[in-house]
C-alpha cells in the first residue's frame, strides 16, 4: 500500500517505528506491506515514489528537525496538499495537530484526498469534530474509505468496539472519560494532594496535553471525541457546536475532597443520549468509569446487550499511531475482500 503520511510529529514517527519494526510480521500475518512514499512535516516533504527509507526518515527529523533536509529525496518548502494531488497513492495518513477553529489545514488534506481517489486514516479530531457529517457523505461520495480510530481513545478501540463487537445491537446511551489529561489532573489532585497548577504541568512535562492545554481542560477534547462517537456510533449528524460544554477550570481541592468524603469522585464524564454534554460530574467511586491517570472509560447501553465498559489509555504516540496501523489494516482487508460500500 502507498501511503503518503502528513505530519511527522509524534504519531506519525511512531508509526514508521512501528513499520520498521514489525515489517515482516505486518507482511506473514496480514500480507500488508506498508510503503511511505512521502512524509509531509512544516519544512517540507521527502518523496520516493518507490518508497522512503524510514530509518533515514527519522534520523534526518531527528537531526535537522525536518524530513526535507534529506540530501537526495528532500523537498525544502513542499505543501501537502501538492505532494496529495500530485502522487499516486492508494492512502493518506493525516496525522497533523488538531484545530477545532476550522478543522485547518487538515480539513482541505482530507477533502483533497477524497477528491483524488485516496483512502484516509486520521487521528485528528478537528475536521470530525466540525465537519463529521460532511466528511463521511464526501467518502462515500468518492467511493474511499475514511477511518479515525485513534481520534478517540487513542490505542483503545472505542469506535470499533461500538461498532463491530455490538453490530446488530443499538446503541441508546454512551458515558465516560473521554480526556486522559483531565483525569490525570484530577486524580493528581486527589491522590497528591496538589493543585490544578501543578497537576497541569505535570500533564504537559509527561507529553498528554494538547499544544493548548484549554482544549483539554475546557472540555473541548472531551467534546470534540464525543462527536465523533455519536456520528459514527449512534448515526447522529452533529457537530460540536451541538454540544453542551463545560470543563474541570474551576473544580477545586475542595470540591474533590468533599465528593471524596462521600464516596464520589469527580470526573470530567461526556454523555450522549437526547443531548450531548461534557461537564464534571460526581459519580460513585464504585462504577466501572470511576478509573484514574489517564485512563479513559467510556460506557456504552445497549438495547439487547446491556451495558459493557471498555477501559484504556487515552493518549500517547504509540497508542494513537497503533490505531492508526489497525485502520490501514482494515482498509487493507476490505480492498481485498472488495467490500464497498460497507
Ligand atoms: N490531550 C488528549 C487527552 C490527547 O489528554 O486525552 C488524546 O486525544
Amino acid at each position: 500500500m502507498r501511503i503518503i503520511l502528513i505530519g511527522y510529529g509524534v504519531v506519525g514517527q511512531n508509526l514508521t517505528r512501528i513499520f520498521i519494526n514489525r515489517r515482516a510480521e505486518l507482511f506473514n500475518n496480514y500480507g500488508f506491506r506498508p510503503r511511505v512514499i512521502a512524509v509531509v512535516d512544516r519544512g517540507g516533504a521527502a518523496v520516493n515514489p518507490k518508497g522512503l527509507d524510514l530509518e533515514r526518515l527519522l534520523l534526518s527529523k531527528r537531526e535537522k528537525g525536518t524530513v526535507a533536509a534529506d540530501s537526495k529525496f528532500g523537498k525544502p518548502g513542499a505543501s501537502a496538499i501538492e505532494m496529495i494531488e500530485s502522487l499516486e497513492a492508494e492512502a493518506v495518513v493525516e496525522a497533523s495537530p488538531t484545530n477545532i477553529k476550522d478543522g485547518e489545514p487538515a480539513l482541505s488534506y482530507i477533502k483533497a484526498a477524497f477528491r483524488t481517489g485516496k483512502h484516509v486514516v486520521t487521528s485528528n479530531k478537528g475536521p470530525l469534530a466540525l465537519a463529521m457529517p460532511v466528511l463521511t457523505e464526501l467518502a462515500e461520495h468518492n467511493r474511499v474509505y475514511f477511518r479515525f480510530s485513534g481520534s478517540v481513545g487513542a490505542g483503545t478501540p472505542f469506535l470499533e468496539f461500538a461498532k463491530r463487537c455490538l453490530f446488530g445491537d443499538r446503541i441508546i446511551f454512551i458515558r465516560g472519560i473521554l480526556n486522559g489529561t483531565t483525569n490525570f489532573i484530577l486524580t493528581e489532585m486527589v491522590e497528591r494532594g496538589v493543585s490544578f497548577e501543578q497537576a497541569l504541568k505535570k500533564a504537559q512535562d509527561l507529553g498528554y496535553a494538547e499544544a493548548d492545554p484549554s482544549m483539554d481542560i475546557d472540555g473541548f477534547d472531551a467534546a470534540c471525541k464525543l462527536v465523533i462517537l455519536a456520528n459514527w456510533v449512534m448515526g447522529k449528524k452533529v457537530t460540536l457546536k451541538d454540544v453542551s460544554i463545560q470543563g474541570i477550570r474551576n473544580i477545586t481541592r475542595n470540591d474533590i475532597e468533599s465528593a471524596e468524603k462521600e464516596g464520589f469522585t469527580v470526573k470530567l464524564i461526556g454523555s450522549i443520549g437526547d443531548k450531548l454534554e461534557v461537564k464534571p460530574t460526581k459519580i460513585s467511586k464504585e462504577e466501572p468509569l470511576a478509573v484514574g491517570g489517564t485512563f479513559n472509560a467510556v460506557t456504552f447501553v445497549s438495547e439487547f446487550a446491556g451495558e459493557q465498559t471498555l477501559i484504556g489509555r487515552g493518549a500517547g504516540g504509540v497508542e494513537t499511531a497503533s490505531a492508526i496501523l489497525r485502520d490501514l489494516l482494515d482498509i487493507k482487508q476490505k480492498l481485498a475482500a472488495r467490500v464497498w460500500p460497507e
